[in-house]
């Protein structure tokens, strides 16, 4: 690669409630690399939380700073990095993660909707009718994760150390 070229070991990729973070956690201590996250880039520069981008700026202002954040990510990060779940979203960002080593963490609804149940700090899962509303995330979604995937995890039955084992082993 060019001098001075840096790209992220791996790249997670999944919906809310996939394990993003936290196996991005166990993979970074594993491998005793940095863990980055796009999410927590955006709330860094912006100076305020998410669910506040969404509801002050609206989702398309907070989808643009979300493929900025990824792109810096993806050209100043030589660890690990976790992507918010819509990154894909954006057909630019998905151009950009054909070159990099992208696992997509999957992850069924009922155990994506237990896991997210908890979480205040979603903006997008806040409705009426949570399962509903997660499924539509996933059938949105599904194609465009596989799309940008090298490796697909699922992790209903997994523990966390479980997955960011499977990923070591298949890398
Ligand atoms: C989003 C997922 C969130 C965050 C934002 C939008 C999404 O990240 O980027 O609330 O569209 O799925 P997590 O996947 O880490 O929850």
């Amino acid at each position: 690669s060019p001098a001075g070229e840096v790209r992220p070991i791996v790249v997670l990729v999944g919906p809310p409630g996939s394990g993003k973070t936290s196996v991005g956690a166990a993979l970074a201590r594993l491998t005793g690399r940095q863990l980055r996250d796009t999410d927590k880039d955006i709330e860094t520069s912006a100076g305020r939380p998410i669910p506040d981008i969404f509801l002050t700026d609206g989702e398309p202002v907070f989808r643009a700073m979300e493929r900025a954040a990824v792109a810096a990510a993806l050209t100043e990060h030589d660890g690990v990095l976790s992507l918010g779940g819509g990154s894909v979203l954006a057909e630019s960002t998905r151009v950009l993660l054909k070159d990099q080593t992208v696992v997509f963490l999957s992850v069924t609804m009922p155990t994506g909707v237990r896991r997210t149940g908890l979480a205040t700090n979603r903006p997008l899962l806040t409705g009426v009718n949570p399962r509903a509303t997660y499924k539509a995330l996933l059938d949105a979604r599904l194609h465009l994760y596989r799309e940008v995937a090298t490796l697909e995890v699922a992790t209903d039955e997994l523990t966390v150390e479980q997955v960011a084992a499977v990923i070591i082993q298949e890398l």
